[in-house]
């Protein structure tokens, strides 16, 4: 039956919502969209022989934007949940990642348990979000942006954000910041895609697969995420 994978294959073109806040997963520099996630879709395409098209968007809008057909599908350092698993379905992960507190140095924060009662910085709709709002009595704090959470940081506005890890550790070194040595969850990064759409995924995952075999996913995470 007809689906998007046609669609996409007639007009030569798959259109991706991202938001481009989160280093080294996708951020801009300039007018340029760069990152880990940016670099595996771009290798991908050329796999699918279609051309790529990001929208800007805020994180929190992205499923409901595939939900809605305003995008075809969302690559934006998505975790696979349970929860998201029920409005939309999810491609092979193609990295391992994890929610973790980064702190100011001389900070007395080293666990979970040390966040309780804590206000915390996330991003909204974020897995780092979930994690947060597990911790008993704390403030949780969810701007649009990361940016915006790790500005919070700096300035004191917030004791800790919880974050991806890759992102945690590209901030700490960035601008000063030290990570808690607890791990708050493991979770896996995937391309989000409208329910209904078996060759989309099929072909996705193909994409993907062949990234991943000639050696290129390994050469991106080298590149990216050490
Ligand atoms: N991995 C987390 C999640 O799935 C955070 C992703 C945030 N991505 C972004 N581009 N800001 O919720």
């Amino acid at each position: 039956s007809a689906e998007l994978w046609d669609s996409i294959q007639k007009n030569g073109v798959i259109v991706i919502g991202n938001s481009p806040d989160y280093p080294p997963y996708e951020s801009m520099d300039g007018n340029t969209r760069v990152g880990f996630d940016i670099d595996i879709m771009n290798a991908m395409a050329e796999k699918m022989g279609i051309k790529v098209e990001w929208k800007t968007m805020s994180f929190d809008t992205i499923i409901a934007a595939v939900n809605m057909g305003n995008v075809d599908i969302g690559f934006s350092g998505f975790s696979v949940t349970e929860d998201r698993k029920k409005s939309v379905d999810f491609s092979t992960p193609y990295f391992a990642s994890g929610q973790v507190i980064v702190v100011r140095p001389g900070s007395s924060i080293k666990s979970g348990a040390d966040l309780v009662g804590k206000k915390i910085g996330v991003q909204l709709g974020t897995t780092g979000q979930e994690a947060a709002e597990k911790i008993e009595n704390a403030e949780v704090i969810k701007p649009e942006t990361y940016s915006t959470a790790f500005m919070m940081l700096k300035s004191e506005a917030v004791d800790a954000v919880v974050a991806d890890i890759p992102v945690a550790n590209e901030y700490a070194q960035k601008q000063g910041f030290v990570i808690a040595p607890e791990k708050l969850s493991y979770e896996e990064n995937a391309i989000v895609i409208p329910k209904g759409n078996p060759k989309l995924v099929e072909a996705l995952n193909k994409a993907l697969a062949e990234v991943e075999q000639e050696g290129t996913l390994a050469k991106l995470v080298e590149k990216w995420m050490k």
